[in-house]
């Protein structure tokens, strides 16, 4: 379809605001957060420094982190009633379904937190503390494992994986959910961030944005991604079928997930550090199976379209190798994105216009209005 002059579709490359929290440099394959390369976070830091990096700009002292991390703690547990809401959805709900009615069911819990403004960086802790205790919840229900404890003493990290599987993960998978996370945690104005800020700007509550913002990672083409990528890896079964399932699929023109983006002109940064966390997973784990699938799948999309691979193509295969299910995977996204979307809502805060763009109207102006009882269809 021609579009109208003026209109850019999907808002590419359109600048909608001034911010400090996220830099991507599409074409040198870079990701900053607050001035620092997510190289050097996902060598060095955790997901709890990056959540404070993104709150308060500046990289937190080892005692601020503790604090952060005892605060997360304490702020796991869900109002009881909630936790029993939870618990009693359907059980063949979608997860972030879940995720969305109880983001949205806990501001009815907190209501000092949805006075939007400064304060509300106790919900930005709140809900990053809470989210996976959500997932867990209903995740535990459906598969009949026991209640969930607050376990102050594990990270986000661990304490995520104590939620959805029950036991505790092991050191190198506690840190390669913990890299998963950090390099999740914000990405500019990607569609879920940008859904958060626009909410925020009228002047609603972090509570209504993080749900605007749940709903929105939910779609295939964002946080759903990572799911599809695992489903194409079950349907492939052996590396030497990639070949012919890709090719079969680009040639009826359908999208392989996991591949292309709007920014990244070259590889993701984040691909390429998860990339080597699926490898060192899967040699620990003694499956090489989606490392090599992967990388085979890689090479036929790049040679056959010239596309790059983006975040969701290895972050499945490290949940898969601890035993996480497919539908988990965007619940977990969001348990990470949920530090971005609630640094930028604080940001919007402090610099609020109300985000409000035009349409090119390309419908008729002039019809001659009919009552009801002349239409004849
Ligand atoms: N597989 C096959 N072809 C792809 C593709 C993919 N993953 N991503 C882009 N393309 C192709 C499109 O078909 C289009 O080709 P055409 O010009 O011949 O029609 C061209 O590349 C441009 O695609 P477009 O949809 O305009 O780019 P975009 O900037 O809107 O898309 C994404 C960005 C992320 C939506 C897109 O790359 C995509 O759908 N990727 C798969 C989903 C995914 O992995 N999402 C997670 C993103 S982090």
């Amino acid at each position: 379809m021609v579009e109208p002059a003026g209109v850019q579709r999907g808002l590419e490359d359109v600048v909608a605001l001034e911010s400090r929290i996220c830099f991507i440099d599409g074409r040198q394959g870079r990701l900053i957060y607050q001035g620092y390369d997510i190289r050097d976070l996902a060598e060095h830091s955790t997901f709890e420094e990056v959540a404070y990096l993104l709150w308060y700009g500046r990289l937190p002292t080892a005692s601020q982190v503790a604090d952060l991390r005892q605060r997360f703690g304490q702020l796991r547990a869900l109002p009881p009633t909630l936790a029993e809401q939870i618990r009693s959805m359907p059980l063949t709900s979608s997860p972030m379904d879940v995720l969305r009615t109880a983001v949205s069911a806990l501001a009815l819990y907190e209501p000092e937190e949805t006075k939007p403004g400064s304060g509300s960086i106790g919900g930005a802790q709140r809900l990053t503390a809470a989210l996976p205790t959500i997932i867990g919840t209903f995740h535990r229900q459906r598969v009949g494992l026991p209640p969930l404890t607050d376990r102050p003493e594990l990270s986000q990290a661990a304490y995520l994986v104590y939620a959805l599987l029950d036991r505790d993960p092991t050191d190198l998978e506690a840190r390669a959910i913990d890299v998963a996370l950090l390099l999740h945690a914000d990405h500019e104005l990607n569609a879920s961030t940008f859904a958060a800020r626009v909410t925020a700007s009228t002047l609603s509550d972090l509570y209504s944005a993080v749900t605007s913002a749940v709903g929105t990672l939910k779609g295939p083409l964002h946080g759903g991604a990572n799911e599809r990528v695992m489903e194409l890896l079950d349907e492939i079964g052996t590396p030497e079928l990639a070949e012919s399932v890709v090719r079969d699929k680009l040639s009826k023109h359908e999208r392989i997930m996991g591949f292309g983006h709007r920014v990244y002109k070259v590889e993701d940064p984040r691909a390429t550090i998860l990339r080597e966390w699926s490898r060192k997973l899967g040699e620990a784990k003694g499956n090489m199976r989606y490392y090599e699938l992967l990388r085979k799948v890689e090479e036929v999309v790049h040679r056959e379209k010239g596309l790059y691979p983006n975040v969701d193509l290895y972050s499945g295969s490290i949940y898969s190798l601890l035993g996480i299910p497919h539908d988990l995977f965007t619940p977990i996204f969001a348990s990470s994105r949920v530090a971005g979307w609630t640094a930028h809502v604080l940001e919007e805060y402090q610099d609020l216009r109300l985000i409000r763009p035009t349409a090119k109207y390309v419908g008729a102006t002039d019809l001659r209005y009919e009552p009801v009882a002349e239409r004849t269809g």
